[in-house]
């Protein structure tokens, strides 16, 4: 197994904690700078529990991928094997109500981090086995009627600011290796759950509210449909990315569980119903309540998996149902995380999102 340094951005937020987690037990040679602005959805504490690290291999840097000047100075210091680009703003509703931040940090950016990587590739002799990996979303595709699958050539029409930002940021990864060669690589993944997940999303909020008995609001009619993926797999998939992808190629990559809103509530309402042994059957499914939908909300993803398959040999390893009751037990034993996550920033923006809803 060759050693690697990689530059992980927005390492502590969801889906970059678990993938540092995981790539320094899975992968025992590989070293992580770990570039982080630590906005309301990173937490160093993701990290707090881990071993002493004698050989610093997981060093956290505090900053935005915004700064040339950061960059600069790190990349001058350090020189990297790849780059994991995960950092971003990426809860639709929040790009609803206050858009700019989604185009500062996920176009601008995304493109001074393509820069900034460009100069050191060039100037390490275009090292063929550097890689640029740009996490994206199938969101960028748009919506799918009841029928059909996003492929990786389905033309792009985002809905949202969100997931406009992120288009955006996918074609200027497209555009540096068109134009400049830099071995970049896009995955486009459907929605993931696990861990460590910021209680603003559909899964962590409702388990939450769960355990506090509170209205678990559910948009519209409930029926728009999610492809469910458990984010150890996607960190599964990114990995193999990293070691068998060809630069220029995107990769969707998606859980092959498409389940509706309503169906996720009702089975995490059964699952609390189980667990609290509530004498009234189906005691919590009355905490449901439809609520104003979200606008330009699309009603169905579903991620046609087939290449990465083929191709790199991934799918998912894990069940949707028994990896949801495996989350629902990492919330209900790791309540000191969610109290310090609860600050009172997240306070104002359930105050600001689902007022505005009723
Ligand atoms: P998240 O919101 O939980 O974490 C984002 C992280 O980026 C946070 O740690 C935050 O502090 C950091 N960050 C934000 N702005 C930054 C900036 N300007 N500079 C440096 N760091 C910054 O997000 P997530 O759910 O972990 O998603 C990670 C990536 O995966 C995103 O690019 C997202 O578009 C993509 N994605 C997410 C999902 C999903 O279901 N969560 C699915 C597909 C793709
Ligand atoms: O598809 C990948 C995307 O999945 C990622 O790119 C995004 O970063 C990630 O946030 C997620 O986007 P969604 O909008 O699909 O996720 P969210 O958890 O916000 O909502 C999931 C579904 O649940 C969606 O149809 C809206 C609905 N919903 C959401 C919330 C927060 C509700 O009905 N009630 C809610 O309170």
């Amino acid at each position: 197994m060759s050693t690697k340094t990689l530059l992980v951005t927005g390492g502590a937020g969801f889906i970059g904690t678990n993938f540092v987690r995981h790539v320094l037990t899975e992968r025992p040679t590989w070293c992580i700078i770990n570039l982080d602005a630590l906005t309301y959805a990173g937490n160093l504490a993701n990290f707090q529990d881990l071993a002493p690290d004698p050989a610093a291999r997981h060093q956290f840097v505090h900053g935005a991928i915004q700064d040339s000047g950061l960059l600069e100075q790190l990349f001058t210091e350090e020189s990297f094997d790849a780059i994991v680009h995960f950092a971003a703003e990426s809860h639709v509703d929040r790009s609803i109500l206050g858009p700019e931040s989604f185009v500062e940090t996920n176009v601008v950016g995304t493109f001074r981090l393509l820069e900034a990587s460009l100069k050191q590739w060039r100037s390490r002799g275009k090292l063929e086995n550097f890689r640029f990996l740009h996490i994206s979303t199938d969101e960028v595709y748009g919506s799918l009627g009841s029928e059909g699958y996003f492929t990786e050539s389905t033309p792009y029409d985002p809905s949202s600011p969100y997931s406009a930002s992120k288009a955006g940021s996918d074609h200027l990864v497209k555009a540096y290796f068109r134009t400049f060669a830099l071995p970049a690589i896009i995955t486009n993944c459907s929605n993931n759950f696990g861990p460590y997940q910021f209680p603003e999303k559909l899964i962590p909020l409702m388990i939450l509210n769960l355990m506090e008995e509170k209205s678990l609001p559910v948009y519209g009619d409930g029926k728009n449909v999610r492809d469910w993926l458990y984010v150890i797999d996607h960190c599964d998939a990114l990995i193999r990315v990293l070691e068998q992808g060809k630069p220029g190629e995107t990769y969707n990559i998606g859980g092959g569980a498409e389940r509706q809103n309503i169906e996720v509530v009702n089975l995490l309402c059964d699952l609390f119903d189980s667990r609290l042994d509530r004498s009234t059957k189906k005691a919590s499914r009355r905490l449901i309540r439809f609520v104003t939908d979200r606008p330009g909300h699309d009603r169905r993803y579903a991620i046609d998996a087939s290449k990465i398959r083929r191709e790199l040999g991934w799918s998912p390893a894990h069940n949707f149902e028994e990896a949801l009751e495996a989350t629902v037990d990492w919330y209900v034993n790791n309540m000191d995380w969610v109290e310090l996550v609860r600050s009172g920033e997240y306070r104002k923006w359930i105050e600001i999102n689902y007022g505005e809803r009723e």
